[in-house]
């Protein structure tokens, strides 16, 4: 069942993806090579804390960190790790969701670490272009397959794979809620969308080839033939007719400045 959010509870989602949005501020300051997974997850862990907020992976379903970091070839729910360190070239795919208020933000980010080479910063770049791709389709009027549609379209142009594994998601009181939000699809189909529906979308797309492996870890999911893959997250209210971005880069964009994608 899709649960419409009225304005006071959409404005509560904005506060939770607002500290979502300043904790990945946090991290990007210290995003380097020599830093390890693990030193990042207990960065975002005491600022959420610090903030009033519940950093929501940690627990679900028996998930044992509050961000997910997948560094390179893996894809998502990548476990921190004080054994694996940043080096120039890496890529680092976070992704984190906090409980606030009642209410769950959830939001992605593919970091370059240091000089990355061009190859892989397009990747990032054509993942990020169709998560704005698939947010221009969340309009009333349009349906779901619309948004997958257009992620799935200008990832495969550019030459890449989408992940079919995972998806994304309605998001409110629960982390995940219905519906589905595939990042494949065909245009018209699936549910009409409406003022008051909150999706996360989140385009998980591998440089190559669309197999993927589930590591022994139970988690980590990573490309079959070890290429990088990228994913970015937003969550996303249709309102008035139009897509009204929750989350927020903005934190990031600051810190980067002109390293910022
Ligand atoms: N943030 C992920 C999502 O987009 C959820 C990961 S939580 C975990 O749905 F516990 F599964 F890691
Ligand atoms: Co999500």
């Amino acid at each position: 069942m899709i649960f419409l959010k009225t304005d006071e509870e959409v404005e509560l989602l904005r506060e939770s993806n607002k500290l979502l949005g300043m904790t990945y501020g946090e991290l990007a300051k210290v995003i380097a090579p020599g830093v390890s997974t693990a030193q990042l997850d207990k960065i975002a862990e005491e600022f959420i804390r610090d903030n009033g907020g519940i950093p929501s992976c940690k627990g679900y379903e028996g998930y044992p960190a509050t961000l997910c970091t997948s560094v390179n070839e893996q894809v998502v729910h990548g476990i921190p790790s004080g054994k694996q360190v940043l080096k120039e070239g890496d890529v680092i795919s976070v992704d984190c969701c906090i409980l606030l208020n009642g209410f769950h933000s959830d939001s992605a980010y593919t970091f370059p670490v240091g000089e990355v080479s061009e190859d892989v910063m397009q990747l990032l770049r054509t993942t990020k272009e169709a998560l704005y791709l698939g947010i221009e389709q969340a309009v009333t009027g349009h349906r779901l397959g619309d948004i997958s549609y257009a992620v799935q379209h200008h990832c495969e142009a550019a030459g890449y794979n989408v992940v079919r594994e995972f998806v994304g998601h309605g998001i409110g009181r629960e982390m995940h809620e219905d519906p589905e939000v595939p990042n494949y699809g065909r245009r018209g189909n699936g549910v009409v969308l409406k003022n008051g529906m909150v999706l996360a979308i989140e385009p998980m797309v591998m440089m190559g080839r669309r197999n993927i492996i589930l590591e022994n870890d139970g988690w980590t999911a990573r490309t079959a033939d070890r290429k990088p893959a990228a994913h970015y997250e937003l969550s996303v209210c249709v309102r008035n007719g139009k897509a009204d971005i929750l989350s927020t880069f903005d934190y990031i964009k600051q810190v980067l400045g002109d390293r910022f994608i």
